[in-house]
């Protein structure tokens, strides 16, 4: 069974209540939860994380491969745009992820312009709202089908 892990990071925890207009009105508890059913449903299975701690999200990543996970899905959050040492953690553990953004940062203030992220990612769903973390593990699954 496909294991992927769902990393959110800082300020991810409140979605719902944060800028409605640029992010939707859906918590993160109802993303992991629509996440969790559309896994079951193709027989994966994910482990969701957030945190607005940098450290704490690189560690996750350092011990995902010895947790058994194949694939990460992660929304970085600010981190995207600053994490140097978020980057060079998912390039040093070398699994497949999927970077995801709620918004389209590209009609957003330039400085959200730039990831650190995507040039290692295996793929970038930006601003299709709350169901790009769905599309991201669609496309995690699919990768992990055919490479199986
Ligand atoms: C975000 C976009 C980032 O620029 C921002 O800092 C976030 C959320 C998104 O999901 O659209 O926290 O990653």
């Amino acid at each position: 069974m496909a294991r992927i892990l769902v990393l959110n990071g800082p300020n991810l925890n409140l979605l719902g209540t944060r800028e409605p207009s640029v992010y939707g009105s859906d918590t993160l508890a109802t993303i992991i939860g629509r996440l969790e059913s559309a896994a079951q449903r193709r027989g994966a299975s994910i482990v969701a994380f957030q945190s607005n701690a940098e450290h704490e999200l690189i560690a996750q990543v350092q011990a995902a491969k010895g947790a058994g996970i194949d694939a990460i899905i992660v929304n970085a959050g600010a981190l995207t745009h600053t994490s140097v040492a978020l980057r060079d953690a998912f390039a040093g553990v070398g699994l497949p992820f999927y970077e995801v953004h709620i918004s389209n940062v590209y009609a957003r203030e330039a400085f959200r312009h730039h990831s650190y992220l995507s040039a290692v990612a295996a793929g970038v769903i930006v601003g299709c709202g709350p169901i790009g973390y769905e599309l991201a593990l669609e496309a995690a699954l699919r990768r992990l089908g055919s490479a199986g």
